[in-house]
Order: structure tokens, then sequence, then C-alpha cells
């Protein structure tokens, strides 16, 4: 079958989306399928026409990509495609919402809220420490942590939107879990272990994909418990979103605080899959290659 792989894409997360997208489309094609690569512009409805594929591999990143947009316009055009579908995606993208749904399945997340970037520039809009982000981008773009010790609100860049999240800080390490989920009903869904990602300052973008920008530990060096607590967590978190194929729920674990100390960050439905990337490393940990996961993908595919 022919496969086109999307990628690059109109949001802040491009160049990632194109080095997710290169390497899968070389995966695939040492996987038999004859692959398209499609730079995902204004004119994707025409380059699909044109490509003609049975599926679409979407490697695409961030706003438009991930949240549900051209997931609708591949149910409409009929094409079956990776990854999460129309709802799950939307809901995933928007972080605030997302977490309300995480909230009501019973899982820990961090207070926040959403006001006007003006309100938090101009007043501390929580207890410092707290972060201040996009509702709604990947890769830590337009990332701001207001120290403890601040005593001004943050002066936000001009990648930042109207609207802005402000999140108390849930100090503690960075652990991640990958879960491979298939079918509605999410039967034979798995986590795939946990990763602690180890960095000498926060993990932003530099530290997430610059060679060397950040050490994993895969599996995670922390107790039993707090890993199939990661679990458990990441395939609840899947299940209250109603995703499909492939995610990546991120933590905070503040070691000191025990189980009562992990919560969840948010979830990726489109899980980077860069050479620094955390969902392939995690799936060669576990004996499948990075090939046997576009594989998996591809099969997992539907609209
Ligand atoms: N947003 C990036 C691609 C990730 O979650 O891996
Ligand atoms: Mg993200």
């Amino acid at each position: 079958p022919t496969v086109a792989v999307l990628m690059g894409g109109l949001s802040a997360e491009r160049e990632v989306s194109l080095s997710s997208g290169r390497g899968c489309a070389e995966a695939l094609r040492g996987e038999g399928y004859a692959v398209v690569e499609i730079d995902a512009g204004h004119d994707l409805p025409a380059r699909l026409a044109e490509a003609a594929p049975d599926i679409v591999f979407n490697a695409l990143h961030g706003r438009w990509g991930e949240d549900g947009c051209v997931q609708g316009m591949l149910e409409w055009l009929g094409l079956a495609y990776t990854h999460s579908g129309v709802l799950a995606s939307a809901l995933a993208m928007d972080k605030q919402r997302s977490k309300e749904v995480f909230a009501r399945a019973g899982l820990p997340v961090a207070e926040s809220r959403i006001v006007a970037r003006e309100e938090a520039e101009a007043r501390h809009v929580l207890p410092p420490p707290y972060v201040v982000k996009p509702n709604n981008e990947g890769s830590s773009v337009g990332v701001y942590i207001v120290e403890h010790e601040a005593n001004t609100p943050p002066r936000l860049g001009p990648e930042m939107p109207g609207e802005v999240m402000v999140e108390a800080f849930a100090p503690g390490r960075e652990l991640t879990t990958t879960v491979l989920g298939r079918g509605p009903v999410q039967a034979r869904a798995r986590a795939l272990g946990v990763t602690d990602i180890i960095t000498e300052g926060w993990y932003d973008y530099e530290a997430k994909y610059a060679p060397g920008g950040s050490r994993h530990v895969v599996p995670a060096e922390i107790p039993d418990e707090i890993a199939a607590l990661c679990a458990d967590y990441a395939m609840r978190a899947h299940e209250a979103l109603g995703c499909r194929g492939v995610t990546r729920t991120d933590f905070r674990w503040d070691e000191g605080r025990g189980a009562e100390g992990l919560i969840v960050l948010e979830l990726n439905t489109q899980p980077g899959m860069t050479p620094t990337s955390l969902s392939p490393e995690q799936a060669r940990a576990q004996g499948m290659s990075f090939g046997a996961l576009c594989r998996w993908m591809v099969e997992d595919a539907s609209c």
C-alpha cells in the first residue's frame, strides 16, 4: 500500500515535524511501503488527491496538525490516518480542557487558569513559582517559568497568544510514558515503560532537540510503585480523552512526596519521532524497532 507521510505544516513545531516525518518516511520505505512525503501547506487537499494514498501517516505536530483540524479533513476525504481522531486530538491540544477531563477521571494535575496575556503580565495570577504557557503549543515553545523569588510577573514575548495558561509549578523529576492503544475500547492498550529525563536546566526546546541536550534513562530508575502508577495514569489519560494509536503522557514526580508527588502534566497525541524523541526510544527498549513502531502505527490507522 501507499502511505502519504504528512510533515512540516504551519505550526511553531514545523521543524520538529519535518524531522519526525523524514525519519518515519525512511523507516516505512524500509518496511516495504510505497511512501509519498507531503509538506502540509494550504494545498494539502490537492496534494492528497494527487498522491491518492491508501493510508495517511500524520507526522505533524502542534496546531492544525495535532489539534483535530487535519484529522477532520482526512475524515471528510475518507482517508484512514494514524494516531487519534478529531475529538481526542482537539481535547489533548487544549491543555486546560484536557486537564479538566483528567481531573474528572481521578488523575492528579497541577492547578491552572486561562487568563488574558495582559493579566498574566500585570500581576501574579498564582503565587510563585508558576509557569505561563500557550494553551495549545508543544515542544515547550513559549514556556515562561516564574521563580519562587520573582517580584514581578513575566514580560511575554510576541509569540504568545491573547490568552495564556498560568499553571502552578510542579517540582520534581521529568518522567514520561508512551501508550500503544488499539481500537475504541482500548482492550489491548499497553504502556511502554517510563523514561526519566535528566537536563542541566529546564527541559526546553533546546534540551529536547539538540543532540546531547538531555539524558534519558530508560527504563527509569524509580520504585516499581511509581513506574506502575505512570503506566496506569498514562493509560487512563489516553482512555479519558478517547485517544487512538500512540500517545505519550508527561509527568512530574516530586519524589520526596512518594506516590502523592506524581502529577500528569499533559498528553501528546502526536509524540515526537525525531532522533532525540522519547517514544521511539521507549519502544526500542521494549524490543520494538523504529520501523516496527511506524508499521504498527500504519496498521492501526483508521477513519
Ligand atoms: N510536541 C512534541 C513533538 C512531543 O510531544 O514530542
Ligand atoms: Mg506537549
